[in-house]
Order: structure tokens, then sequence, then C-alpha cells
């Protein structure tokens, strides 16, 4: 790896940490809170691409083995052992569901950058997130995956709209 794509995959992953550091806001009806640390994983799926954005995010779970970088001051095993393990895993496979898109789909026009991202990091996530939130809760499936969304799309989508944004100006401004 250059210097330069070191010195980004460590800044995305750092921005990941920071993220986390913000408080969770919980809400009363699924047991699973609204975080920002979302925002940074479409940033990171955006910036780096496929295979530093997957390093990027498996060195924030390697950091959360010694440090709290999840919501609420939280460590890896402790997030991986929770309600919100599968949001965390799904959060893993973002940046090669957005590369495998960006090569079904190559226009960089910006509705479709952002149909991508809200597939990649939030379609894909609130659903297997909230697959594996009934499992875990012992609800039926279809409640898992309807709480999840309702809870988690609005905003969410708002995340991939400002990642869309955000990314684009700043690649447009590093170039
Ligand atoms: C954790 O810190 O344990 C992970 C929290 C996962 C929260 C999920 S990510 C997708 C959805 N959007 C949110 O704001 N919260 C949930």
């Amino acid at each position: 790896m250059k210097t330069k794509s070191i010195a980004m995959t460590a800044l995305m992953t750092a921005l990941l940490v920071i993220l986390g550091l913000l408080p969770p806001i919980p809400l009363g009806f699924i047991p699973v809170p609204i975080v920002l640390q979302n925002l940074g994983v479409m940033l990171v799926a955006l910036f780096l691409g496929g295979k530093r954005g997957t390093l990027s995010m498996i060195l924030l779970l390697v950091l959360g083995l010694f440090l709290p970088v999840f919501s609420g001051g939280r460590m890896t095993p402790d997030a991986l052992a929770g309600q919100s393990a599968g949001y965390v895993l799904v959060w893993v496979l973002v940046p090669s569901a957005l590369a495998l898109l960006n090569r079904l789909m190559p226009s960089s026009h910006f509705v479709l950058r952002f149909l991508k991202i809200w597939l990649a990091g939030v379609l894909l996530v609130d659903v297997l997130g909230g697959v594996y939130l009934a499992w875990f809760t012992k609800q039926s499936l279809l409640q898992g995956i309807v709480l999840s969304n309702l809870a988690f799309l609005p905003l969410d989508t708002i995340k991939a709209f400002l990642a869309t944004y955000l990314a684009g100006y700043l690649k447009k401004r590093l170039k």
C-alpha cells in the first residue's frame, strides 16, 4: 500500500472511532439505538472502496479489542455479544457490497451514487441487522425487519444522502 493509501485508511478508521464516541440515542420500542457510526461506515465505503474499506472496518473491530470504539463506550466483544451484533457484522460487508454495485452500475451521477450507498449502507444493514435482532430477541422475522426499518430507515437515508454529498465534495477537493 502506498503512503497516501495507508494514511487515508488510518484517517477513515479514526473517523469511525470518533463517531463511535458520540452517545447513542435510545429508542423505546427497539433495543438498538440510533448512532452516527454508520454514517462513518458509509463514508469509509465511499472513500476507500472495497478492499481498503473492508480493511478499515476490520481495523475498527481489532481496535475495539483494546479500546471502547463502539457507541456507549463498548468494546468489540460487547458489541458482538449483544442485540446489535448483526448491524456491526454487516457494516464490515458494506465496502464490498458498494464495490460490487459500482461494478454493476458504474455511473457516477449523484442520484446513482446515492442509490448505491443507500442499498449497501442502509437497506442491507437495516434488513440483515433486523433479521439478527429478530433472532436474538426471539421475535418473528417480519417483526424484526419491520421494526428495524421503521426505526432507522428515515434517518439512515438522510445519512446516506449526507455521505454521498460529503464524499463527492471531499474527493473533488482532494484531487
Ligand atoms: C453498536 O454500537 O453496537 C452498533 C449499533 C448499530 C446501530 C444500527 S446501524 C443501522 C441503524 N441505524 C442506526 O442509527 N442505528 C442502527
